[in-house]
């Protein structure tokens, strides 16, 4: 089952001390129930993926309060937090960060090697599913974007993530394969309910989500305001 979210006037700005700086995140507050599949839309620069980093605590937040599961992450240390995310959290980049000196399959296989529950049979077929069967043996310099980002999806659910943060999961995809892409995430979503946060530009892969928030001005506002 998914991990719930309750996030409080989170703040978060970029910039030096002295230096210009830019509020991207203002007092944002949003709850997310376990099992719920969001997804965030917003312009280019809007801060969906600083808000998705945040969430997968890979940038820390100025201020506020982020609730995992009811738990307080901030006072969370690294080490902490990397075995919660390794553990717990699926994260699809949107450039990927697929490791390039290991092969297709080492890729996805990696987070199930690290919870000891590596399966070949398992990897094959989440291979075969996202439509690259034929291409575990490659490394992803040699892959096109679009392979890449399907390596990247299959990686993040290899081992059943309670909570899954997908930063425009389908971005370089073509709109069938990206649609066989959210397929499989519905698949998943009705046969083990993690959470899943998604961020996405398209209004069709938006349809599979459960709730749309928009983000503005670092706030989320009605569609309506759009
Ligand atoms: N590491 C950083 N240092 C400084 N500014 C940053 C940093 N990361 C993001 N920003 C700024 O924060 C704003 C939000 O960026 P973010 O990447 O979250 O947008 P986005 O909504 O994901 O956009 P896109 O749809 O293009 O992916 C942008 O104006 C960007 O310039
Ligand atoms: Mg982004």
């Amino acid at each position: 089952m998914g991990i719930p979210i309750l996030c409080t006037d989170l703040e978060k700005t970029y910039g030096r001390p002295g230096g210009p700086t830019q509020s991207v995140l203002k007092k944002l507050s949003f709850s997310i129930e376990a099992g719920e599949w969001v997804v965030i839309m917003g312009d280019s620069g809007s801060g969906k993926s600083t808000l998705l980093n945040i969430l997968a605590g890979i940038d820390p937040y100025d201020s506020g309060e982020m609730l995992l599961d009811g738990r307080s992450w901030g006072p969370l240390n690294d080490e902490d937090k990397t075995l919660v995310r390794r553990r717990d959290m699926g994260f699809i980049f949107q450039n990927y960060n697929l490791f390039p000196f290991l092969s297709v399959y080492e890729n996805v296989a990696l987070p199930a090697r690290i919870n000891g529950r590596h399966d070949r049979e398992a990897v094959h077929s989440l291979l075969r599913e996202v439509g690259l069967g034929d291409k575990h043996a490659k490394f992803p310099a040699e892959l096109s974007g679009g392979e890449q980002q399907r390596v990247a999806v299959a990686r993040a659910l290899i081992h059943r993530p309670r909570l899954l943060l997908a930063d425009e999961p389908t971005g370089a995809l073509d709109h069938l394969t990206g649609r066989k892409i959210l397929e499989l995430m519905t698949l998943l979503h009705k046969e083990f309910r993690p959470t899943i946060v998604m961020s996405t530009h398209s209004m069709d892969a938006a349809r599979y989500g459960t709730r749309i928030l928009h983000l503005r001005d670092g706030q989320f506002v009605p569609s309506s305001g759009l």
